[in-house]
């Protein structure tokens, strides 16, 4: 193909998507569900950033220790349950109204990540999808705790 066809080529594609999102055609609402081919584009993106980026993370040993899974259980119960549920939290209007819908942990509905991936998820977050960063405002401890009681 030739440089100019290429470069033709371009701009006609950033019009096309200049255009898209100028007349609205794109609908943002949460209740407009992705294609599964988005899913599956979003889905690669999201664990490919997360696995290289949790390379240098070292997993205490104590994970399974009792006090560190109690504690992260009462964290876990104040700021998470609301979103993620628990046996003892039914679902509510925040966990059912997020799109993508939160992970259910105890009946282990779309979880799929390991304590390195957890706990970069947890003092993160994840863009656009409603899951909070919480490492500004918790130490490590208090955020491993939480994948001890995950985990467990
Ligand atoms: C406002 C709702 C909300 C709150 C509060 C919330 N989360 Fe999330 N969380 C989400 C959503 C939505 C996702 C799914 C993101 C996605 O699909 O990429 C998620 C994903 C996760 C994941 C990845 C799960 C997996 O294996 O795929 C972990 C771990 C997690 N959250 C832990 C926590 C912890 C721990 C807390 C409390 C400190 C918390 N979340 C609070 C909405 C929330």
């Amino acid at each position: 193909m030739k440089f100019s066809s290429l470069v033709g080529l371009t701009i006609t594609g950033v019009l096309a998507a200049v255009l898209v999102g100028w007349f609205g055609f794109y609908n943002v609402s949460a209740k407009d569900k992705h294609w599964e081919i988005t899913n599956k584009v979003m889905e690669f993106v999201r664990e490919r950033s997360i696995e290289v980026r949790t390379d240098d993370i070292v997993v205490p040993k104590n994970l399974t220790d009792k006090k560190m899974i109690t504690k992260g259980a009462k964290n876990y119960d104040a700021m998470c349950a609301q979103c993620h549920l628990s046996p003892v939290k039914q679902p509510t209007e925040l966990s059912q109204g997020l799109y993508p819908e939160p992970p259910v942990f105890h009946e282990n509905i779309h979880a799929s990540h390991d304590p390195k991936s957890m706990f970069w998820i947890i003092k993160n977050g994840i863009k656009l999808t409603g899951m909070p960063a919480w490492g500004d405002f918790h130490t490590e401890q208090q955020m491993w705790q939480m994948v001890a009681f995950l985990n467990s």
